[in-house]
């Protein structure tokens, strides 16, 4: 297990924050964006994913820098991002069924937004299709690739992906906007791994995109991968390439141990008290599953700096159990950093994040993303 360190917040300014509360150390994230601006090349290849954060403030914090094009997963987001000045949105999630009219309201309400979203299917092309050129707005399309993780997407070689990218260029109220290419199934822990895993899927994309751009359909853009391959498609030089990584703005101790390559550092931890020690070796901390995300396996969902090696117990709903001799010196009251393996969904857990810089409390960031309906 790699170790990681929080920056330094002093017990009089701990002492003032009820737990559980997502704390977000604002430097962190800030150094975390610059670093991805480096990788990138430029901000201008960056379409970063809202779903780890899902807060207007980090989208100003990326504004300033300059990452004007964001990606989203829900309409929730979608509104968020554009409210907090977005320009340029893809909704990487295929609307289907209410969600074709929510994207178009999306369009009406925010006519100096560009949109996008993705597809992979043609009856949702045609119903998107229709009540676009009804309500006389325009929105991008991109054909969604299956790369081999076998969530959505087409797969490239198959004669549906032509097709269906010839349906959305043929389509009243559509702008066919290129390819999205996420590939979260590579996991590899060597970045060469990674790096070879994503030349072989590469090969069937850019084959796909030589037919198209053969018969006349510009594929203007390649919206590519997640954090893991981040830093393999940033240093392929295709300017069609866009990059959209999301966690590793706040990152987090799964992504941390797994792919230590990656120069980004935890900027978000849950702060919890320590309720009970119902033996020596125990401790009984406000960090239950309604605090930190339970989808990584039971035992292995916080890593605590303090206690490293602890185990983890019991985890219901408001409680974890952690055994560690080290324990004997905790009292009820006391505080501990966990910082979440997987921090996307830990977010999605709070109204509300306490942001701290330098050791002291700043504010608070509303984590508006995280409501299925904001007003579309
Ligand atoms: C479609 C899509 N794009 C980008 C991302 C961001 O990936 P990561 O969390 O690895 O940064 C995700 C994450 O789930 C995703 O589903």
């Amino acid at each position: 297990m790699m170790t990681f360190q929080l920056p330094p917040v002093g017990p009089e300014v701990l002492s003032k924050i009820p737990s559980p509360m997502l704390v977000v150390f604002r430097d962190r994230v800030i150094s975390n964006i610059e670093q991805m601006i480096r990788m990138a090349g430029s901000a201008a290849r960056l379409r970063p994913h809202c779903k780890t954060h899902k807060m207007a403030a980090v989208v100003k914090l990326l504004l300033e820098r300059g990452i004007s094009k964001h990606k989203a997963a829900t309409i929730a987001e979608v509104e968020m991002l554009a409210d907090a000045g977005a320009t340029d949105i893809l909704l990487a999630y295929n609307p289907v069924g209410p969600n074709i009219p929510r994207v178009v309201a999306l369009a009406k309400k925010y006519p100096a937004v560009r949109f996008a979203v993705t597809a992979d299917h043609p009856e949702p092309v045609k119903a998107l299709s229709d009540a676009a050129a009804g309500a006389h707005v325009k929105i991008g399309v991109m054909l969604d690739v299956n790369t081999g993780q076998n969530r959505t997407g087409v797969e490239p070689d198959a004669a549906l992906a032509f097709n269906l990218y010839s349906l959305i260029s043929k389509s009243p109220g559509l702008t066919a906007a290129g390819f999205h290419v996420y590939d979260g199934h590579q996991r590899h822990t060597s970045l060469d791994d990674r790096r070879s895993a994503v030349a072989e899927q590469w090969e069937r994309v850019d084959q796909l995109r030589r037919k198209c751009e053969q018969s006349g359909l510009p594929v203007p853009t390649l919206v590519c991968g997640g954090t893991p391959t981040f830093p393999v498609y940033a240093e392929m030089k295709d300017p069609a390439i866009e990059l959209s990584p999301g966690t590793c703005i706040f990152h987090d101790a799964g992504y941390g141990s797994l792919f230590i390559d990656l120069p980004f550092q935890p900027a978000a931890a849950v702060l919890t008290r320590v309720v009970s020690r119902p033996a020596a070796n125990r401790a009984t901390l406000d960090i239950g599953n309604k605090a930190v995300a339970a989808d990584p396996p039971k035992g292995h969902r916080v890593y605590f700096p303090d206690f490293p090696e602890a185990a983890q117990d019991i985890h219901n709903e408001e409680h974890m159990v952690i055994i560690d001799d080290g324990t004997a010196r905790l009292n009820p009251g006391d505080t501990l950093f966990g910082i979440p393996m997987h921090i996307c969904p830990t977010s999605a857990l709070y109204e509300k994040v306490c942001v701290v810089e330098n050791g002291n409390v700043v504010g608070e960031w509303p984590v508006t993303g995280r409501n299925r309906q904001i007003t579309i």
